[in-house]
C-alpha cells in the first residue's frame, strides 16, 4: 500500500437565491440556478489516502461511508478507476454556527480525489462533479459569489464565478437553540415540489436571479439582501404548501427573529434574512453594521449563538506539512 496522500479545502457557501427542487433527480439537475456566498469562516479540510474499502472519519469519529462510497463509485465510473479510499475530514465550522456542511465536505472530497488521481479538471469541472455529491457543493469551489447554472444535462450544471465583487456584505448567523425535527434536503425538495406554487416558485426566481445580478455589478446590497430575503422565505412557504406531507423547518424562534430583523430594518439597519433546511436564520447586512447586529441579537434571544461570517475563498490544496 503506498502512503500517497491529498488534502483538500473547501470554504461552506450560503445560498441567496436558493436551490429548492430537482428536475432531474438522478443526475442531480435543479429546477432553478442559484447564487450563493462562499464564507471565509468556515470550511473543510478533506484527506484521501488508499486503504482496504471507502472508509470516513469526519473529526476523528468514524461515520457510515454509505454516501461517500456511492459517490466514489460514481467518480470511479465516471473518470476511471481508483483504489480504496481512507477519507479523512476535518469540519471547521464552530458547532454554534448552525451551518450544513455537505456543500463544502463534497467540494473538498472531490477535489482531494481529483488531485490524488492526477486528474487535471478545471474548477467548473470539479463543480460538476461534485453536483452528484451535493447540489450545494457545485458552489464551494469559488471566491465570494458563484452562480450554480442549473443547466439542461449533465455537462451544462455547473457553478462558476462572479466577477470579484468589493461588496461589504457580511451574514450574521444566527444558531436557535431548538431544532425542529429534520427533514433531509431531498426529501424536503420533494415535497415542496408539490407545493400548487411550485411553478410560480420557479418563475419567479428567474425573474429575481437577473436583478440579483444587476444589483451584484452596481454594488447594490439592499436589492441583493432583499431579493434573498424574498426568495428564501417563498422558498419556506413551499414547504408549508407542500401537498404530500407539508412540513417547516421553522421553530418558534426562527419566526421570531424574522421579525427582529425586520425591525432592525425600521431602525435604519440593512438587515435581510435567509433560511436554509434548518431552523437557523443568516441575517444579510453591512460588515459595518455585523457586529451591532449580533450584540442586538444576542440581547434579545436567549440561548441564541452567533457568529460573523465574511466572504471567504475559492478551493486550495494542503502540502502535507503545511
Ligand atoms: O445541497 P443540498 O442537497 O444539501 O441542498 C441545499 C439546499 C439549500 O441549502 C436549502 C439551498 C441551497 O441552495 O444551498
Amino acid at each position: 500500500m503506498n502512503e500517497k496522500t491529498s488534502t483538500a479545502r473547501a470554504h461552506t457557501n450560503i445560498a441567496l437565491m436558493k436551490y429548492w427542487g430537482k428536475k432531474d433527480a438522478a443526475l442531480n439537475l435543479p429546477t432553478t440556478s442559484s447564487l450563493s456566498l462562499t464564507l471565509k469562516e468556515f470550511y473543510t479540510d478533506t484527506m484521501v489516502t488508499e486503504g482496504r474499502e471507502d472508509t470516513l472519519l469526519i473529526n476523528n469519529l468514524m461515520q457510515d461511508p454509505t454516501r461517500v462510497h456511492k459517490f466514489l463509485d460514481f467518480l470511479r465510473a465516471e473518470k476511471g478507476d481508483f483504489p480504496p479510499l481512507t477519507v479523512v475530514s476535518k469540519n471547521v465550522v464552530p458547532t454554534s454556527a448552525g451551518l450544513a456542511s455537505s456543500a463544502s465536505s463534497f467540494a473538498a472530497l472531490t477535489a482531494a480525489v481529483a488531485h490524488y488521481n492526477d486528474w487535471d479538471l478545471s474548477l467548473e469541472e470539479l463543480s460538476r462533479l461534485a453536483r452528484r455529491g451535493s447540489g450545494s457543493a457545485t458552489r464551494s469551489f469559488f471566491p465570494g459569489f458563484a452562480v450554480w447554472h442549473e443547466g439542461h444535462d449533465d455537462q451544462s450544471s455547473f457553478a462558476e464565478s462572479l466577477p470579484e465583487s468589493t461588496m461589504p456584505i457580511a451574514l450574521v448567523v444566527c444558531e436557535v437553540a431548538k431544532t425542529t425535527k429534520k427533514v433531509s434536503s431531498s426529501d424536503g425538495m420533494q415535497r415542496a415540489m408539490t407545493s400548487p406554487d411550485y411553478e410560480a416558485w420557479v418563475a419567479k426566481s428567474h425573474e429575481q436571479f437577473d436583478v440579483m445580478q444587476a444589483a451584484l455589478a452596481a454594488n447594490d446590497l439592499e436589492t441583493v439582501g432583499a431579493i434573498a430575503e424574498e426568495n428564501a422565505l417563498a422558498m419556506h412557504a413551499l414547504n408549508m404548501s407542500a401537498t404530500d406531507r407539508r412540513f417547516t423547518y421553522f421553530s418558534q424562534m426562527t419566526i421570531d427573529i424574522i421579525a427582529f430583523v425586520k425591525e432592525l430594518r425600521k431602525q435604519g439597519f440593512l438587515a435581510y434574512a435567509t433560511i436554509d433546511a434548518g431552523p437557523n436564520v443568516k441575517i444579510i447586512t453591512r460588515q459595518d453594521q455585523a457586529e451591532e447586529i449580533k450584540e442586538k441579537a444576542l440581547a434579545s434571544f436567549r440561548k441564541l449563538k452567533v457568529e460573523i461570517a465574511t466572504p471567504g475563498p475559492g478551493l486550495s490544496y494542503i502540502e502535507e506539512n503545511d
